[in-house]
């Protein structure tokens, strides 16, 4: 394992908790971001208890960033852009920043299972406006549920892809996907393509609805 530092941005929430939780249980060293230092410590020690290790603590947002490498943003779309506002100084330029975020309807009061038209084109590109220039952006972990994150004893049924105008941050988020045991990491291209991976999220959310299930996710077929 690289000696690294991953901070989940919202690791607080059910998505963020989901990938900490994954990554710690993959030998990762991983902080918890939240906007209250409490907060991220008590998620940190609930990480720990269900994982039996000290591998996750907790901090606020802005020093969670700075003692990390990789930066994973997972809040609601209503408070993406002031999250990365509050984190930005803390990204070094070669920081890989992977952003998780889904522009829900649900930021203007609509339903989750339709999304928003975003005007840089996705969540993605909306992160690549505000960060810093040489940041290694990439996005990923849309259509992978929290719930089948969270279950860590049983393996993730979903591909992940992920989108960058890198390929090395591209291969790099890939490698990370793939530390989910049932996860295949997909190439999904460059960033502009996150827009559509983005929306795929509140067409799965409608069909847990209709399915009367909780983890639908997606598969890439004919691939080697
Ligand atoms: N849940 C899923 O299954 C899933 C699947 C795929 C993608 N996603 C996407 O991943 C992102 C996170 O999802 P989530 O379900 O984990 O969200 P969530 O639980 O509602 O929120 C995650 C965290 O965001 C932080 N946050 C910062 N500003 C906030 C604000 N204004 N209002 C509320 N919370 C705020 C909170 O942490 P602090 O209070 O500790 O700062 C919160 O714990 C979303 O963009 C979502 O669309 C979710």
């Amino acid at each position: 394992m690289a000696n690294r530092t991953i901070a989940v941005i919202g690791g607080t929430g059910d998505q963020g908790f989901g990938l900490v939780l994954r990554w710690a249980k993959a030998g990762e060293r991983v902080v918890i971001g939240s906007r209250q230092q409490q907060k991220a410590e008590d998620a940190a020690k609930r990480a720990n208890g269900i994982l039996g290790g000290e591998l996750v603590s907790g901090m606020e947002n802005p020093k969670a960033a700075a003692a990390a490498d990789i930066v994973v943003m997972s809040v609601p779309f209503a408070a993406h852009v002031d999250m990365i506002k509050s984190v930005h100084d803390s990204i070094q330029p070669d920081d890989i920043f992977i952003d998780v975020v889904v522009p829900l309807s649900t930021a203007v009061g609509g339903s989750a299972s339709s999304a928003l038209l975003v005007w840089e084109g996705s969540a993605a590109q909306q992160a690549a406006r505000l960060l810093p220039p040489k940041t290694k952006l990439a996005s990923a972990f849309h259509n992978v549920v929290a719930e089948a994150l969270q279950r860590v004893e049983k393996k993730v049924d979903s591909d992940v892809i992920v989108c960058s105008d890198s390929q090395e941050t591209r291969k790099a988020v890939m490698e990370l996907a793939t530390e989910i045991p049932g996860v295949r990491a997909i190439d999904g291209g460059r960033l502009e393509n996150s827009r559509i991976v983005e929306q795929m999220t509140a067409l799965l959310i409608g069909i847990n609805i209709r399915y009367k299930v909780s983890d639908a996710g997606i598969r890439i077929t004919g691939l080697p």
